[in-house]
């Protein structure tokens, strides 16, 4: 670990909070205790288990999906299933091309060199990172000017594990270079409540199933969400001296934070309400709605709309978001008879 924080302070992305940090215990270190995404984990350990037959260092891996389905927690298990010594950085913290180079000319052989939010890596950067992935080199101009002379490195042979929330942002030829790309999807609910059971007993928190199978239906199908809300509710199982995590005791809690049996949290609702109430149902164009809300774009597309979209409370159109029927009845509005149109 020591080499991560000495290669870039930015170890965790940086949408990850300063409570996962102290939720890494939660992480499970090894494919076998990796709950879900079966098909993700049965193609990786194939991956793995043929390169550690051929002695070869891992094929590039990039893993794309919304965030907290467990990118870098695969990251993290990939490079020790290897064996590997685990670099970590992101797109945004690698600024210019030298930060870069400085870490790959530091890479040893079969390292996994983590790259989170790949595809807010800089095009300069990303250039530099073709022939590193592709031939294990790279290409240094020294002495800038008239004098100019290029220096070909070698560099070890090495992984690349890219993670992305937006696998369409990231440019063909960066996307090529990947041997696998691994699309990470909404958890089930009895594999949420599976997670939920297991950090659980890591916390050392008594929890009936019954329990699990609540908190598992508010998650969004996302395990961060699932971690995030057991901890509430452990606080409030322990304020209000109740020993075991009930259905009751988790419904209670998940109430005071306003995470509703669907899931939705204040912010789901009000990005529905914004369509349904000022837009009249939809469509309307993304910029629109962050403008309203006051909110970033990018955290209306890569958090809010995903699951609103796959649970079925939102459409996207071509000429932008619209509202369902379910949503207006989750919310307990009059739906808007606009809602189901054909594209
Ligand atoms: N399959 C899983 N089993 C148990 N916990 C998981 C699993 N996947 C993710 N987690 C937990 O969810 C949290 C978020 O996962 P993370 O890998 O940081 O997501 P991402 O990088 O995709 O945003 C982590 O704290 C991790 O402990
Ligand atoms: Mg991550």
């Amino acid at each position: 670990m020591s080499r991560e924080s000495m290669i870039s302070g930015d170890v965790l992305g940086p949408e990850e909070t300063a409570e996962e940090s102290t939720l890494a215990s939660l992480r499970p270190r090894l494919l076998s205790e990796y709950i879900g995404q079966e098909t993700v984990v049965q193609k990786l350990a194939i991956t793995i288990k043929a390169a550690l037959g051929r002695g070869e260092p891992l094929d590039h891996i990039l893993f794309h999906g919304p965030p907290g389905l467990g990118k870098t927690t695969l990251a993290h298990i990939v490079s020790n299933e290897m064996n590997a010594g685990l670099v970590c950085s992101s797109g945004p913290a690698l600024e210019r091309a030298a930060d870069l180079v400085g870490i790959l000319t530091n890479l040893q052989q079969g390292d996994v060199l983590f790259i989170d939010e790949i595809h807010r890596l800089p095009r300069i950067v990303e250039e530099y990172l073709y022939p590193a992935m592709e031939d294990f080199q790279i290409d240094i101009v020294l002495d800038p000017g008239p004098h100019a002379r290029t220096v070909r490195l070698d560099l070890s042979e090495f992984t690349v594990i890219g993670a992305t929330t937006r696998a369409g942002l990231i440019t063909g030829p960066l996307r090529n270079r990947f041997g696998l790309s691994l699309h990470m999807q909404f958890y089930k609910t009895n594999e949420l409540a599976e997670i939920i059971r297991r950090s659980a007993g890591i916390l050392k928190l008594s929890i009936t199933s019954g329990g699990a199978e609540t908190i598992a239906l508010r998650s969004r199908g996302t395990p961060r969400i699932c971690n995030r809300l057991l901890k509430r509710v452990r606080d409030f199982a322990q304020v209000e001296g109740r020993e075991t995590v009930t259905e009751d005791v988790a419904v209670e809690a998940m109430d005071i934070h306003g995470v509703d049996e669907a899931g939705l949290d204040g912010l789901d609702r009000k990005y529905l309400r914004v369509i349904i109430d000022q837009y009249a149902g939809g469509p309307v164009g993304v910029a629109a709605l962050a403008a309203t809300l006051n909110e970033e774009q990018d955290t209306l597309i890569d958090v809010v709309e995903p699951y609103l979209l796959i649970s079925g409370f939102l459409n996207r159109t071509s000429r932008g978001r619209m509202s369902t029927a379910k949503a207006c009845r989750h919310l307990g509005l009059r739906p808007t008879g606009q809602e189901e149109l054909p594209l």
